[in-house]
């Protein structure tokens, strides 16, 4: 079984950083992080990868004129470090084809909502302002959209009486590392595939072997 050769892009705190670092180094997921990649200077995330022995590097999206060519730098530095397969973990830019063109259905995104529910920015905030009483979080392959591509697995977090903002979004971040770290195994397993029909629907996908409805009974069978 291959390892995986991860490229995790980050921009911010890095807990879900920390979890494949933590996952990795436990023995738990069969991967190397070749390379953490951040569109900003100073974040906690580069600290955390230094911390691990994890080359890093920043570059800002703010010094290229376009979307496409700051795609083809992230690319560029990804292919140099040997990575396969990419993570986004709290990497906050949209992706152009420039980029899911050079790594295929090999782009895994963790947000923390119950997609197609409450996509884009602040979900947890979206999720409280609405009223459900169940949310979660959703491991997916990226897509050219805002959090659209297909839904590899997904793990359900209760909405409790008094929640805030923060609190909601700390409980969701739990489910959020184990399930980022689950599917990444899966792959390494090589238990998830895309499945494209012909008749034009959105491509799906097959996990095989194992539940993609996380932390619930189903996932026991
Ligand atoms: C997570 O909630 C993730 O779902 C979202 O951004 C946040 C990143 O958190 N895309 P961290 O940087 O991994 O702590």
């Amino acid at each position: 079984m291959p390892t995986l050769d991860l490229g995790v892009l980050v921009s911010g705190t890095g807990t879900n950083l920390q979890a494949i670092i933590d996952a990795v180094g436990g023995g738990t997921l069969d991967a190397r992080v070749r390379l953490v990649l951040s569109n900003k200077p100073g974040v906690a995330a580069l600290q955390r990868a230094a911390a691990a022995g994890i080359p890093t590097q920043v570059l800002s999206h703010k010094s290229f004129p376009q979307r496409e060519s700051f795609d083809r730098a992230l690319v560029a530095a990804l292919r140099e470090a040997g990575v396969t397969w990419v993570v986004l973990a709290g990497f906050m830019r949209i992706l152009t084809p420039v980029f899911l063109d050079a790594f295929p259905m090999r782009v895994v995104n963790i947000h923390p909502a119950l997609l197609p529910a409450f996509a884009g920015v602040d979900a947890q905030a979206q999720a409280l302002a609405y009223g459900v009483r169940i949310t979660g979080c959703t491991v997916h392959f990226v897509d050219s959209g805002t959090d659209t591509g297909p839904i590899i697995a997904q793990a359900p977090v209760p909405v409790l009486p008094g929640d805030t903002r923060d609190s909601l979004a700390h409980r969701i971040l739990e489910r959020e590392h184990e399930s980022l770290v689950t599917v990444l195994q899966w792959i390494a397993e090589d238990r998830v595939s895309v499945v494209r029909s012909s008749t034009g629907s959105r491509p799906r996908v097959v996990v095989k072997g194992r539940s993609p409805l996380l932390g619930t009974s189903a996932e026991a069978r």
